[in-house]
């Protein structure tokens, strides 16, 4: 008999069709809408593997009601939304895509630090809304990010490829991590600070951290006061480490300069989330790895996951 593999969301047909050649293939069927835990409570009965996104909450008590599940394979490189300490005494393997997105994700954690900078949404806004009537000394005028000091709270993989395209602007970088990083510091020039230090010094703090019980609210207003009132500080890690409703109000009192997150305590963020009233906040869609190239390569990582563990191999990509 065939193993039941469950993919949470529509994936393209060519990428699943080949897996029918060992598996039995079952699939949540929309595009527009992702499976609710309703249903993944149902699903995680029948399933040998798992095929997971973000937004799955694998709690042990789903784990717990899941007699077959042997392997989850997260397509991404965060898995706080797993139980790891379950699944780990439940023997249920658990595998990511690390490596393969960092890169993708350092270009974005940029591209939200440039688009900030330079009022790049509320410019493109007032021109197509046809604000764009006359030219003003101080219209639009943004922050300088060449020459800046960037703080990167969180220097693992992706820290590094965003200091290595911060070498490029000619910005001095600091970084704070909960352990140092002697080669890093080497390699890319970034120097440690502790949290507070690094909070008060940078013009720009791009929190790449992964999402722990030590970070979950990590920068609350107390840590948002620390900082210069023309910084930014740009989250494209995991929604909860800034307290959403701290950088609120620091946007809204004008306490530090712009913010921009790419991720949100709830995914999809509604749009009536006050920080999406205010101009000084750049929001995208938890985008950070969505590139086509590196989209496909996170897909074949999790298939050569889950194509190890049928074939009774050490399994690639294991987390635990
Ligand atoms: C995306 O957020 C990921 O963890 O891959
Ligand atoms: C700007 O366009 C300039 O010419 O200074």
């Amino acid at each position: 008999m065939k193993p039941v593999l469950w993919i949470t969301c529509k994936l393209p047909e060519e990428v699943v069709a080949p897996l029918k050649e060992w598996a039995d293939v079952r699939q949540w069927p929309t595009i527009e809408k992702n499976m609710p835990h309703m249903r993944l409570q149902e699903v995680i009965k029948e399933a040998t593997i798992i095929w997971t996104i973000m937004g799955d909450q694998m709690d042990r008590e789903l784990l717990a009601s899941a007699p077959n599940l042997k392997l989850i394979c997260n397509l991404a490189v965060g898995y706080n939304n797993i139980d790891l300490v379950a699944a780990k005494e439940l023997g249920i393997a658990v595998t990511n895509t690390p490596g393969v997105l960092t890169d993708t994700t350092a270009d974005l954690a940029f591209t939200l630090m440039l688009t900030t900078a330079r009022r790049i949404v509320e410019a493109s806004d007032e021109l197509r809304s046809g604000q764009w009537t006359y030219w003003g000394v101080n219209q639009l005028a943004g922050m300088d990010v060449f020459g800046a000091t960037l703080g990167i709270i969180g220097m693992g993989r992706i820290g590094e490829a965003v200091a290595q395209r911060a070498k490029g602007f000619d910005m001095d970088v600091i970084y704070h991590n909960r352990n140092r990083r002697m080669e890093a510091e080497e390699q890319y020039g970034v120097s440690y600070r502790q949290l507070d230090h690094l909070l008060s010094e940078a013009d720009f703090i791009i929190v790449l951290t992964p999402l722990t019980a030590e970070t979950k609210g990590l920068i609350g207003s107390r840590e948002l006061a620390l900082m210069k009132s023309t910084a930014t500080i740009i989250n494209v890690a995991r929604g909860g480490i800034v307290q959403e409703d701290a950088l609120y109000e620091a946007l809204l009192n004008n306490d530090i300069w712009a913010a921009s997150s790419d991720v949100f305590e709830q995914e999809p963020v509604s749009v009536k989330h006050p920080l999406l009233t205010l101009k000084n906040f750049v929001a995208t869609p938890h985008i950070g790895s969505a590139t086509l190239r590196t989209r496909k390569k996170m897909m074949e990582m999790n298939i050569q996951s889950m194509t190890s563990f049928y074939k009774g191999e050490p399994i690639e990509h294991r987390i635990i």
